[in-house]
């Protein structure tokens, strides 16, 4: 089986044993300021605004089935107005014949799109990936625990901070360093940004684990790494000095409304959308998936209302409980 048809076959089959989400409580109002039509959800990251906070974060291209996923998110994304973003690009780079990614801009003029590649690939990856799609940005992700599982994973790894340099160097669209489950530490984000980078995916634990996935492809000799990492709202927790210098953007773990509101109480200036898309994708129609959707960014709203908040920035002053390992993590 092609390796994409693998990620996609054991993501789907992943329970993550917990989610840090659940963890945290939010303070309701009682006695409301704003009516529910003039709470506005626009959010603003890698120099662009767009309407709802929430979006379709990056999976998949390649192969076959890829394909299929992308048209049928990309349409969602489209009808919906939210951001869509391929996954890693350097599967098309391999396979000049490949569409499982173009097909995403040609089907879906003035679509919201992103792309990605790895920060083992040279510059010059990243800008045939931006020539080719005309993304708004260009994520790259650092997968580091996915690559020493995986079994052809790479070995090498001292060029990435050199990787990372020339990309800002000579890319010109804006760049997101991008977890892909693992979560993202303080540290990082401070040489992320030594580096010159300005906006940071911490995709952590709870959802997707990239661990399970290469567990499963290869001989499942490291299964006791599957929940490897930091859960997404400890990351988003530990990073608080973080949330106006840098622009944070949340994913790992999401699975509705709820989910979304409370990263961006966290600080977060956006919130990703992997699992739980590509779980709509696999047992929804595209009209059923742009329903559900269009329900969410209601519920985004209807939340938003009940914490009293105008705006996305509001959110960041809600008051919040936490509960259990969370809890834990942020006292030490
Ligand atoms: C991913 N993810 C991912 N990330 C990335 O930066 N480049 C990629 O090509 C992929 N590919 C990929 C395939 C599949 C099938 C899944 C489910 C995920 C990681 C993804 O963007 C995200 O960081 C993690 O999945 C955590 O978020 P969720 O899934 O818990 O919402």
């Amino acid at each position: 089986m092609n390796r994409k048809d693998e990620h996609i076959k054991y993501a789907l089959k992943y329970e993550s044993t917990g989610n840090s989400f659940d963890d945290m409580e939010l303070i309701q109002c009682s006695i409301p300021k704003y009516n529910l039509e003039e709470i506005d959800m626009s959010v603003n990251f890698a120099e662009n605004t767009f309407e709802y906070p929430f979006f379709i974060n990056a999976m998949t291209g390649g192969s076959k089935k890829g394909k299929e996923i992308n048209r049928k998110l990309a349409k969602v994304a489209k009808e919906c107005n939210i951001l869509f973003v391929t996954g890693s690009y350097s599967a098309a780079l391999k396979n000049p014949d490949d569409d499982s990614f173009e097909v995403v801009r040609k089907e879906n003029k003035g679509l919201l799109l992103g792309t990605n590649i790895g920060a083992d690939k040279n510059y010059t990856a990243g800008m045939k990936a931006v020539e080719d799609l005309k993304p708004l940005f260009l994520q790259i992700h650092v997968n580091l625990m996915q690559e020493l599982i995986m079994p052809e994973g790479s070995r090498n790894f001292n060029e990435w901070e050199k990787n990372i340099v020339d990309f800002v160097k000579n890319i010109k669209v804006p760049l997101i360093l991008k977890e892909v489950g693992f979560g993202m530490s303080p540290e990082t984000v401070k040489k992320g940004m030594e580096l010159g980078l300005k906006t940071f995916d911490i995709s952590g634990r709870g959802g997707t684990s990239f661990a399970y996935i290469e567990n499963m492809r290869g001989e499942n000799r490291f299964s006791y790494l599957n929940e490897w990492g930091q859960s997404t709202v400890s990351c988003l927790l530990g990073l608080k000095d973080y949330i106006n210098k840098a622009e944070i953007i949340a994913s790992g773990g999401v699975r509705h409304p709820l989910d979304i509101i409370k990263a961006l109480v966290l600080g977060a200036k956006a919130v990703g959308l992997s699992g739980t898309m590509l779980r709509l994708a696999e047992n929804n129609s595209t009209e059923e998936i742009i329903e559900i959707v269009n329900s969410w960014k209601e519920e985004c709203r209807m939340i938003m209302c009940a914490l009293n908040a105008k705006n996305v920035k509001e959110l960041q002053n809600v008051k919040y409980v936490l509960y259990g390992k969370t809890k834990e993590f942020y006292l030490k």
